[in-house]
C-alpha cells in the first residue's frame, strides 16, 4: 500500500471552522492596527541566521535550541525566522524608513518557526500578529502599544485576560542589577537544578523565569531589578504606569518577568489569558531601544508587541458566548427536478456575481436532504426552484428560521436578497 503521509510533528493543520476564528482575529487586529496609523509589512520568512543570533541572543532558547537554521545551496547560513521583530528592524534600516518622518509604525501577520516540544498552543510554525513602533522614547508609545493589543483581545471577545509588566532597566542599570544578581545566586548555586545553573552560566536573567519550586524559592530573597533602575529608567517606568492608570487598563508589576529575548531594555510586558499553566503567554513584547544600533544604525528607540494567533483562538474557543463570527446571511439554492437543476446553478452564479454569498447542491439529492444541508449551514434564507418554478419565471424563498415561503419573480431576486441581508 502506497504510503500515509502525516503533518510533519509540531506542524498543524487549521481546518475552515477553527480558521475561521483566525481570519476574525487576523482582521480584526488589520483595522485596529491601521486604525492606529500601522502601515502593513511583510518581511521575508528567510533571513540571514546571524541576524537573529545578534537580536534574540545567544544563551536565549530561540537561538540555541529552537531554529530553525541550514545552510542553502549558495552555503549561506539561513533561518526561518522564529519571531518577527529581528526582519522588520532590519528592513526598516534597509529600506531608509529613519529618514521617514518619526515614529514609523509597522504590524504584520506572519508565520514563524521554532523547534519547541509542541503541546496545546506551543507548535514548532505559529502565526503571530504584532506591531513594531520605532522613532518614539516617550512611555505613552510603551502605553499605546499595550492599549493596542489589549482591545485586539476585547474585540476577539475576551474577558479574562491579565496584563504583567515590568522594566528591567537599561545598559547601564541592568550592569550593576546583573552583577548583583549572578553574586546572590552563585551563593546558592548548589540548590539549583542543572537546568537552573546552566542559565545562570549562560544568560543569568532568564533564572527568573524559572519555573521550578526550589529556584521560586531562591529568587523570593533575590534582588529585585526594579530596585536597581536608574532614575531614567524609573522615571520611564513610572510615565507607563501612569498613562496605563489614565486609561484604567488593570495591571500586575511582576519584577521576575524578563521575556525570552534579549533585545529589551526597560517596559517588558506580557498578556495571559484564563488557561493557567496550559500554555505561557497569550501575547507580549516590550522596548528595545537599543537593538536598531546594534544592527549598525543609528539609535532609534523601539517598542512592540508579538501574539500568537492560535493562543488568541484557543482563548476564544473557551469563552462562554463567543461573539457570533460565522458570517450568517447567506443563501442555499435548492431545486427540485431536471429543468429547475440547471435554472438553480444559473441562479447560484448570478447571485454570487451580485456579490451574494450563495451556495448549492445542484448535481443531486432531493429536496429535503437540500433543505436539512441549508439548515446546518445556517444560511438566512433558501431559494427553492421546481419545475412550476422554471415554467412561471419565479422561485420560492423560503425564510430558514420561520419557514415561511413566498414566490418572487426570478429576475427580482437578487435585488430583493441585497436589501434583505
Ligand atoms: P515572544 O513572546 O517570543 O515575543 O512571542 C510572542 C507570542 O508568540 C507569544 O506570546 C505567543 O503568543 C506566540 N508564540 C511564541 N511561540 C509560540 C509557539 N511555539 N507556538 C504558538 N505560539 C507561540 C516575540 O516574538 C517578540 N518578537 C514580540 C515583540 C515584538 N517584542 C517587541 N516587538
Amino acid at each position: 500500500m502506497a504510503k500515509q503521509f502525516q503533518k510533519v510533528r509540531g506542524m498543524n493543520d487549521v481546518l475552515p471552522e477553527r480558521a475561521r476564528l483566525f481570519d476574525h482575529v487576523i482582521k480584526s487586529f488589520m483595522q485596529s492596527a491601521e486604525a492606529a496609523g500601522y502601515g502593513h509589512i511583510e518581511t521575508p520568512v528567510i533571513e540571514d541566521e546571524a541576524l537573529f543570533i545578534r537580536t534574540s541572543g545567544e544563551g536565549t532558547d530561540v537561538v540555541d535550541k529552537e531554529m530553525y537554521n541550514f545552510e542553502d545551496r549558495g552555503g549561506h547560513r539561513v533561518a526561518l525566522r522564529p519571531e518577527g521583530t529581528a526582519g522588520v528592524a532590519r528592513a526598516y534600516i534597509e529600506n531608509g524608513m529613519a529618514s521617514l518622518p518619526q515614529p514609523v509604525r509597522l504590524y504584520y501577520i506572519a508565520d514563524m518557526f521554532r523547534y519547541e516540544r509542541p503541546q496545546a498552543g506551543r507548535s514548532r510554525q505559529h502565526k503571530q500578529i504584532g506591531v513594531e513602533m520605532f522613532g518614539d522614547p516617550n512611555p505613552s508609545a510603551d502605553a499605546q502599544v499595550i492599549t493596542l493589543l489589549a482591545r485586539i483581545y476585547r474585540q476577539a471577545g475576551l474577558r479574562n485576560v491579565g496584563l504583567q509588566i515590568n522594566s528591567i532597566g537599561d545598559q547601564t542599570c541592568r550592569a550593576k542589577y546583573r552583577k548583583d544578581f549572578v553574586d546572590y545566586l552563585e551563593e546558592h548555586v548548589d540548590k539549583l537544578p542543572d537546568l537552573d545553573r546552566d542559565r545562570l552560566r549562560r544568560n543569568p536573567l532568564r533564572v527568573l523565569d524559572s519555573k521550578d519550586p526550589v529556584t521560586q524559592e531562591v529568587l523570593n530573597d533575590a534582588p529585585q531589578m526594579l530596585n536597581y533602575l536608574c532614575a531614567d529608567c524609573q522615571k520611564h517606568f513610572s510615565g507607563v504606569l501612569e498613562y496605563l492608570d489614565e486609561l484604567g487598563v488593570n495591571y500586575e508589576v511582576n519584577h521576575r518577568l524578563v521575556r525570552g529575548l534579549d533585545y529589551y531594555t526597560r517596559t517588558v510586558f506580557e498578556f495571559y489569558g484564563q488557561r493557567e499553566g496550559a500554555m505561557s503567554a497569550l501575547g507580549g513584547g516590550g522596548r528595545y531601544d537599543l537593538l536598531l544600533g546594534e544592527l549598525g544604525t543609528k539609535p532609534t528607540p523601539a517598542v512592540g508587541f508579538g501574539s500568537g494567533v492560535e493562543r488568541i483562538v484557543i482563548e476564544m474557543e473557551a469563552e462562554e458566548d463567543l461573539p457570533l463570527i460565522n458570517e450568517q446571511g447567506g443563501v442555499y439554492v435548492a431545486s427540485l427536478g431536471e429543468p429547475a437543476r440547471l435554472a438553480a446553478f444559473h441562479m447560484i452564479e448570478e447571485l454570487l456575481d451580485a456579490g451574494i454569498k450563495a451556495c448549492g447542491s445542484v448535481d443531486k439529492d432531493g429536496i429535503g436532504s437540500q433543505l436539512a444541508r441549508a439548515d446546518k449551514l445556517d444560511v438566512k434564507y433558501a431559494v427553492i426552484i421546481g419545475q412550476k418554478e422554471v415554467k412561471e419565471g419565479t422561485v420560492l424563498l423560503r425564510d430558514m428560521a420561520s419557514g415561511a415561503q413566498e414566490t418572487i419573480t426570478a429576475t427580482e431576486i437578487a435585488n430583493e436578497l441585497a436589501k434583505r441581508l
